[in-house]
């Protein structure tokens, strides 16, 4: 689950990349995130990854308050949430296989698991005959489906596509929301940021939710925040905890 209580971010020069924004996004959703450029989308992403961090409000992952991740736990974190850019962001000097495997060495995983894993992925993706091209010998629409088997890799809770099909062309854009689809339909959160007009008519029936100048402006299946989540309960009984204690000293 993630829930957004009233978060902004503000940048140096005073402009907010996202604004008061709330919402609640269930496990297993698939979440269109729209809004024209410079809206916040991508800052929203940076967000959940804890790049950016608010200035006001707070986010839960999980059963986490983002916040509350030391930053030895930070790549753990990183590790649930699998980002898929339009731009790819494949490196260009090693293979698609490579591609796919380096989350899961820098995971450390063993050979075998690799193995297994990327073979796996290379499958749903249907790229099983392109393991040992590289970049350049790949089209967009292939280069965008390693880029999303490397995005599932570490098996991630949660999948956010920045604008995923910017550089694709209809049939292709097409192909890749029914990849995101599946990929959805077996389990992962899917958020999906863009503006692009194929993908949001495609996805009519799927939860919107609208951004514009950083705030959220609708939101077309609002779920409601529960009064508080489990965590912060405990958190508070924590404290009482700790000041009956207190009392009991003095
Ligand atoms: N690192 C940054 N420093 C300063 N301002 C930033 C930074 N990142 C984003 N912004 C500003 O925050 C606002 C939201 O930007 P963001 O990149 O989140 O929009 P977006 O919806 O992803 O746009 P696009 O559709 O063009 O990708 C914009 O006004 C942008 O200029
Ligand atoms: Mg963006």
């Amino acid at each position: 689950m993630i829930i957004f209580d009233k978060v902004s971010k503000k940048f140096f020069n005073d402009t907010y990349g996202v604004k008061k924004v709330s919402f609640l996004i269930e496990d297993g959703e698939l979440v269109l995130i729209t809004g024209p450029t410079g809206s916040g989308k991508t800052t929203l992403m940076r967000l959940i990854t804890k790049e950016y961090q608010p200035d006001e409000g707070r986010i839960l992952f999980n059963d986490t308050y983002l916040e509350k991740i030391k930053p030895r736990l930070l790549p753990d974190h990183r590790r649930k949430i699998g980002v898929i850019f339009q731009d790819y962001r494949l490196l260009p000097e090693s293979n698609v296989w490579e591609n796919i495997a380096l989350p899961l060495l820098i995971a450390g995983k063993s050979q075998k698991n690799i193995e297994e894993r990327v073979t796996d992925l290379l499958k749903l993706v249907h790229l099983e005959n392109k393991a040992n091209l590289f970049l350049k010998e790949l089209s967009g629409g292939e280069a965008q489906r390693v880029s999303i088997a490397r995005a599932l890799a570490t098996a991630p809770a949660v999948i956010f596509a920045d604008e995923p099909t910017g550089n694709l062309d209809q049939e292709t854009t097409l192909s890749i929301i029914r990849l995101l689809k599946k990929i959805n339909e077996l389990g992962t959160t899917v958020l999906l940021a863009t503006h692009d007009v194929v993908v949001l008519d495609d996805l009519k029936d799927t939860r919107k939710i609208e951004l514009k100048d950083g705030e959220l402006i609708s939101d077309s299946h609002k779920k409601k925040i529960k009064s508080k989540p489990k965590k912060l309960k405990d958190e508070k009984k924590k404290l009482n905890l700790k000041k009956i204690k207190r009392k009991i000293k003095e």
